[in-house]
């Protein structure tokens, strides 16, 4: 499908941000090794949370994601999963895949995990490594990706040194060391979010956190049902965050977004910018803390963003290098490596979209330098079925001149189903046209 947007006169209003994508993979799985029922309100029922829900059914779990987004789910502890009777299809969904590895090297039995072209070229040896030395089989396709055929076993407690900070990873190895003998340590030199660890907590578990490591003990029995409403997701509270700031006639509240300082990069990054973003009625929702954001036009002027704020902002760092394009000055990026291998190459495509509308952009082995301020303007942008390519290219048509065709715009159902509905609903309704 392709989708039509034009820059708005003015950007105000309201926007209820939709419900976190990483905290719902997280709810489904960690419900599923409770013992009884676990209530999880607002649910995000994108094409990612559905592809994990699908799988963990598979393995027998009993669960019902209800018309108001209520999930439910029969928790029965680990021991009652079973050997699924078909290949588990993860879909988009790196989450799913990572975290579901995890989770099955320690069962007895095999699994074969897979997903679509994107996550089958995605490198999945940062997960069978440490899995496999804690006792389980974990083979991958000879590219190091999957296909996966995992056959989980009795599993020996590791202390672990992420290469790259990873969540996906470090709670694949918590979920391992749930069931393993021992303590397992997960160490990260910069801090990734950190969910699967307050949910573990909040649900009973007994978990160690210190600078920098984090550390689970084994065979602790079934976790205690959970029940919370899943904060709104600060990856999809960030779209709105960066047009608000650098939109010439903006005020936008987001309302309900999760806060959690393992997230909020892209807040830290805006500021630095100068962007005016105000953090209001701050609360905690199930162990996660959740605010209403305000945002305003602001000059915004470039930054270097690197460090530990990478894995703090990463999925949002496509919209920062946009938020750079309209800033006075450079902008340097470093880092971010990874991008890579995100659902696409994100570096590389980000750099091809935002040029592509004009902007002073170029990739370097692990980041951008960006030149502001550019004028954008429109063009027809291919988005490679990657959501967060989608909502940039969407953004960046926003704030063009002219007409930005975004072609692919669908994908933005993998973390953000309602995106384009909101886009058409805010001030600038005309812009977001349906057209194919
Ligand atoms: C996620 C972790 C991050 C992030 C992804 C969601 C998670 O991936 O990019 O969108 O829910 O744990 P990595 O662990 O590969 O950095």
């Amino acid at each position: 499908m392709r989708r039509v947007v034009r820059a708005a006169p003015n950007l105000r209003g309201e926007v209820q941000i939709p419900p976190d994508k990483s905290i719902s993979h997280r709810a489904a799985i960690l419900g599923a090794l409770a013992a009884g029922e676990s209530t999880f309100e607002n649910f995000l029922a994108s094409a990612d949370c559905l592809a994990t829900l699908d799988c963990l059914r598979s393995l027998g779990v009993d669960l019902r994601l209800e018309e108001d987004g209520i999930l439910r789910v029969n928790g029965r502890g680990v021991e009652a999963l079973g050997e699924p009777a078909n290949v588990l299809d993860c879909g988009n969904s790196g989450t799913t895949m990572r975290l579901l590895c995890g989770l099955l090297a320690g069962r007895p039995f095999r699994s074969i995990l897979t997903g679509d072209d994107s996550l089958r070229s995605r490198p999945m040896q940062r997960v069978a490594k440490p899995l496999a030395t804690m006792g389980a089989t974990v083979e991958t396709h000879s590219r190091g990706t999957a296909p996966l055929a995992v056959h989980g076993g009795t599993l020996r407690a590791i202390d672990y040194l992420l290469p790259i900070p990873s969540a996906q990873v470090k709670s694949a190895i918590l979920l391992a060391g749930l069931q393993a003998t021992g303590l397992t340590t997960v160490r990260e030199v910069s801090r990734s979010r950190d969910h699967t660890e307050r949910m573990l907590i909040a649900m009973g578990a007994e978990v160690e956190i210190d600078a920098g490591r984090v550390s689970v003990r084994g065979e602790q029995g079934a976790l205690r049902p959970h029940h919370m409403r899943i904060p709104g997701d600060v990856s999809s509270a960030a779209p709105w965050l960066i047009a608000g700031a650098c939109h010439s006639d903006a005020e936008l509240l987001l309302t309900g977004v999760g806060v959690n300082p393992t997230r909020t990069g892209v807040i830290d990054v805006l500021r630095a910018m100068g962007a005016q973003v105000d953090v209001l009625e701050e609360r905690n929702q199930g162990g996660e803390p959740v605010a209403d954001l305000r945002v305003a036009s602001s000059r915004l002027r470039g930054v270097e963003v690197s460090g530990e704020l990478i894995p703090r902002a990463v999925d949002e760092l496509p919209l920062i290098a946009l938020a750079a394009t309209q800033a006075e000055g450079r902008t340097v990026v470093r880092d971010a490596g990874d991008l890579k291998v995100k659902e696409s190459d994100r570096l590389a495509e980000t750099a091809r979209i935002l040029s592509t509308l004009g902007a002073r952009i170029s990739a370097t082995a692990d980041g951008w330098v960006i030149e502001g301020p550019s004028r954008l303007q429109g063009a027809t942008i291919e988005t490679l079925g990657d959501h967060r390519l989608a909502v940039l290219a969407a953004l960046a048509g926003s704030l063009a001149g002219g007409e930005t065709a975004v072609e692919g715009a669908e994908c933005v159902d993998v973390s953000y189903p309602g995106f384009w509905s909101v886009l058409e609903q805010t001030p600038t309704v005309e812009r977001a046209r349906r057209v194919g």
